[in-house]
């Protein structure tokens, strides 16, 4: 669906900021360390800094003043799996695979009991950095493939604590399995189960204090042995269902997702004045930022993307574009705010300095939408968020965010300023369009015989289970 370009700013800064700083330093003691903060389902209205009223994060709130706000960061894709899978790859989802052919523009990801998952041919950052002396660790949700040749270990990372999918669940065991936690190359255990409980009823869970602590260690340990590290951390307590640790249950004014965010509001904090405590803050370049908008469908169990339409699952501003904050003391200098327009295009959607074209328009579908399922909550445009796959292409819809972020009136037709914006894109999509060279669609195929029913490392616990037989079918896309 979404063939959007990895979004210019991610990449470069990535790669100008490492390259640069590679290229000037020579051994590995002045290689900087790099920590990207991947929030999942947190909107860009969820940080005090961004405006949220209840202004309850005040360690990003600084990690902004102290370094660099991003107002108009997007992710490659509304959804996790192709989201991460181009923030690791550099790579649009319909480059790197993580996309369906089954139908035309719905959102696929990697449930567990899909057959795919990120393809050998594509080059992670993790691999890259592994050639320059880094050590990486991935702390929290993977969401590439939960196959084990799909993992994070056979993927660059060297260390790992957290899941291959969604904490979903509780499951019976019986028609389908709770989801493991590994611990780099084995499951250690179960969502729902023993150590990793979820309490369904109140929301308590111990788990983003466990990442927290599994970070910390990994820091200390490279910041010990003198060894450049990346560290992906992914904690996944803002996605449906949301959990926080009892310290923090019942602390913020919007209930356990408020909980949540406060939760890891905290450690972003934690995880900085470590930095500083090691004395590597001057050594480490931070990232935060998170895969897609707030999940509006979740209700009160997801965010808010402040002034933008719609959330996750759609190519509107509020699934796309993304609360972010660089940090680095003494590279990066404080209190900026980078404004830069870069180009993101995308079959869906382009934007174009403050100029936003829809190609089409898609909400959810009517069938969908009937049952309930609603990814606009209080937002219906007419024409705009509409729910059934509207091509627009003949004559794309114009918004100019800078007057109207929220994408709610069309710039009519007939104006110069349409014919303007329209002929400045144009020869910008045709050119995308030319060059695209599609990967080999990952998410096709889906069984239940893949599912965690028998992870690696199963045995030494005693959480083998068994599943069914192989009998595969092509996966169907509700979104
Ligand atoms: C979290 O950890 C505390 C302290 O070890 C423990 O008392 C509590 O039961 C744990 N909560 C859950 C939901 O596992
Ligand atoms: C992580 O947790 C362990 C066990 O509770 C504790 O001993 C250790 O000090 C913690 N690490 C950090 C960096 O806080
Ligand atoms: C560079 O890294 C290697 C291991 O990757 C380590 O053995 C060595 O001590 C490091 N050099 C310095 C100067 O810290
Ligand atoms: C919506 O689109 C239809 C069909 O193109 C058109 O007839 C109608 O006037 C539009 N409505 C609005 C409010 O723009």
């Amino acid at each position: 669906m979404f063939n959007t370009k990895m979004s210019g700013l991610a990449l470069a800064l990535f790669t100008s900021l490492i390259c640069c700083s590679l290229a000037l330093k020579s051994p590995n003691e002045s290689l900087p360390n790099i920590i990207i903060m991947l929030m999942d389902d947190m909107g860009w209205g969820d940080l005090g800094v961004f405006g949220q009223p209840s202004k309850e994060t005040p360690n990003l709130d600084a990690m902004a003043a102290q370094g660099m706000l991003f107002p108009n960061f997007y992710t490659a894709n509304p959804l996790c799996s192709p989201s991460r899978a181009a923030l690791l790859t550099g790579r649009l989802p319909v480059r790197n695979g993580f996309y369906t052919t089954n139908a035309h523009a719905r959102n696929a990801y990697t449930p567990q009991e899909i057959v795919g998952g990120i393809s050998k041919d594509e080059i992670l950052l993790p691999k890259l950095l592994k050639e320059k002396g880094y050590t990486s660790k991935l702390v929290g949700k993977w969401h590439l493939g939960h196959r084990p040749e799909h993992l994070p270990l056979n993927n660059g990372f060297d260390e790992w604590l957290g899941s291959p999918n969604c904490h979903f669940g509780p499951y019976n065991n019986i028609g389908r399995p709770n989801i493991p936690i590994y611990f780099n190359s084995e499951m250690v255990g179960r969502y729902y189960e023993d150590e990793f409980v979820i309490d369904g009823k109140t929301g308590e869970s111990n788990i983003t204090m466990m990442y927290l602590n599994e970070s910390m260690e990994f820091i200390l340990r490279q910041s010990k042995a003198h060894r450049p590290f990346f560290l992906y951390y992914a904690p996944d307590a803002t996605h449906a269902p949301v959990y926080a640790s009892k310290k923090f249950l019942g602390k913020s004014q919007r209930g356990v997702y408020g909980d949540a965010v406060m939760e890891l509001d905290y450690s972003v904090g934690v995880i900085l004045s470590w930095l500083k405590q090691l004395g590597i803050d001057q050594n480490t370049f931070v990232f935060f930022t998170s895969d897609n908008g707030a999940a509006l469908y979740a209700a009160k169990e997801g965010g808010s993307n402040g002034p933008f339409l719609c959330g996750k699952e759609t190519t509107f501003e509020g699934g796309m574009r993304e609360p972010a904050i660089a940090w680095w003391p003494g590279q990066i200098e404080e209190g900026t705010v980078s404004i830069s327009s870069h180009l993101r295009n995308e079959l869906m959607a382009v934007r174009l300095g403050l100029y936003k074209a829809h190609y089409w328009t898609w909400s959810n579908s009517w069938q969908e939408f009937n049952s309930g399922i609603n990814f606009c909550p209080g937002q219906e445009v007419i024409n705009v968020t509409t729910h059934e796959q509207r091509d627009h292409t003949l004559q794309p819809l114009i918004f100019h965010l800078g007057k109207d972020p929220g994408e709610k009136y069309p710039i009519r037709v007939l104006s110069s300023e349409y014919r303007d914006a329209l002929k400045s894109i144009s020869p910008i999509v045709e050119q995308h369009q030319k060059t695209l060279v599609p990967g080999a669609p990952q998410l096709n195929m889906c069984d239940l015989a893949v599912m965690n029913w028998a992870p690696p490392g199963c045995d030494k616990i005693g959480k083998c289970l068994k599943g069914p037989q192989s009998a595969p079918w092509k996966c169907e896309w509700p979104h």
